[in-house]
C-alpha cells in the first residue's frame, strides 16, 4: 500500500498498521464516518447482492480497521437484511422505518442491538416485545430523525460513530447533513449489470473534500471530508 495524498509513513515497509491507524484518525471527536465499497464503475454489490462480491483483502483490513476504531457502528435494516449482519462487538444500531428488528440481530443481550425508528413504525410493537426499552430510539413521528439519532449516541458516549451503509441510509444520512467524513473503496473492476451505487434516494448534491488517498494494487482507498 502506498500513500498517494496524505501523511506518508515514517518506516521503510509501506503503511503498517500505525500508519493505517494515524491516517484514520478522526480529526476531532464526536465524529461520524460512513464506509463503502464499489467497484470502478460505481456497483456496491457483486453477483451475489451483497458487497462481499466486490471487496477484497485491502478492503476487509480498513473495513476492520474502522470498527475497532468506533465506539458503534450504524446500520441501515437493508443492509442488515441482506448482508446477514450479527451481533458485533461494538453495539450495532439498526436504522429501521418499518421498526423491524432483523431476524439474525434478536435475542442479544441489552445494549448490543439498537434499534433506530419512528413512533408510527407498522412493526413497532413487535420489536417492543423484542428489545428492551433503552434499546428503542423512536427518533420523530412518520421518519427517522437521523441528526437526532446522532446526538442521542453522542450523549450515550459513543463519540466514533461509524455507518456501514446502505446506500439510502448514506443518502438520508448526508441529506439531513449528519456525516463528516466518508471513506469509499473504489476495487479496480467493472461489473455493469444492475447494481446499487453509494447512494440511492432521490437527488442530493454534497460536495466533498478529498483528505487521504491511499492505493493498493489498483484499489483506491480515499477519505472524504464533508
Ligand atoms: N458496498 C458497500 O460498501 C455496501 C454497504 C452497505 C450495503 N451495501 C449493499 O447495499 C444494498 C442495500 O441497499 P439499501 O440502500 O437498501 O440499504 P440500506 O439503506 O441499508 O437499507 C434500506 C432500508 O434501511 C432502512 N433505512 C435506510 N435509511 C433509512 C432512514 N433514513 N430512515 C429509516 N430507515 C431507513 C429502511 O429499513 P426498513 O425497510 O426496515 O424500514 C430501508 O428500507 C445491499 O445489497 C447491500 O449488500 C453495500
Amino acid at each position: 500500500m502506498r500513500v498517494l495524498i496524505g501523511d506518508t509513513p515514517t518506516g521503510q515497509d509501506g503503511v503498517g498498521r500505525q500508519d493505517l491507524e494515524k491516517l484514520y484518525a478522526a480529526p476531532s471527536t464526536p465524529w461520524l464516518r460512513v464506509n463503502m465499497v464499489s467497484t470502478l464503475d460505481g456497483a456496491v454489490t457483486g453477483e451475489s447482492g451483497r458487497s462481499a462480491g466486490i471487496s477484497n483483502d485491502v478492503d476487509r483490513r480498513v473495513f476492520e480497521l474502522l470498527r475497532e476504531l468506533s465506539d458503534v457502528v450504524v446500520v441501515g435494516a437493508g443492509t442488515a437484511r441482506i448482508e446477514g449482519y450479527r451481533p458485533a462487538d461494538k453495539p450495532l444500531v439498526v436504522v429501521s422505518r418499518s421498526g423491524r428488528v432483523p431476524e439474525k440481530l434478536r435475542g442479544v443481550e441489552p445494549g448490543r442491538v439498537i434499534l433506530a425508528t419512528c413512533q408510527h413504525a407498522p412493526e413497532l410493537a413487535a420489536s417492543r416485545e423484542l428489545l428492551p426499552p433503552g434499546d428503542l430510539l423512536l427518533l420523530g413521528s412518520h421518519r427517522v430523525d437521523l441528526s437526532a439519532l446522532r446526538q442521542r449516541l453522542e450523549e450515550r458516549g459513543f463519540e466514533n460513530i461509524l455507518c456501514e451503509g446502505g446506500p439510502h441510509l448514506l443518502r438520508d444520512l448526508l441529506d439531513q447533513g449528519v456525516v463528516d467524513e466518508l471513506d469509499a473503496t473504489v476495487v479496480p473492476r467493472l461489473v455493469s449489470g444492475l447494481h446499487p451505487r453509494v447512494t440511492d434516494g432521490p437527488p442530493i448534491d454534497v460536495p466533498l473534500k478529498l483528505d487521504t488517498l491511499l492505493e493498493d494494487n489498483g484499489t483506491l482507498l480515499g477519505r472524504w471530508l464533508i
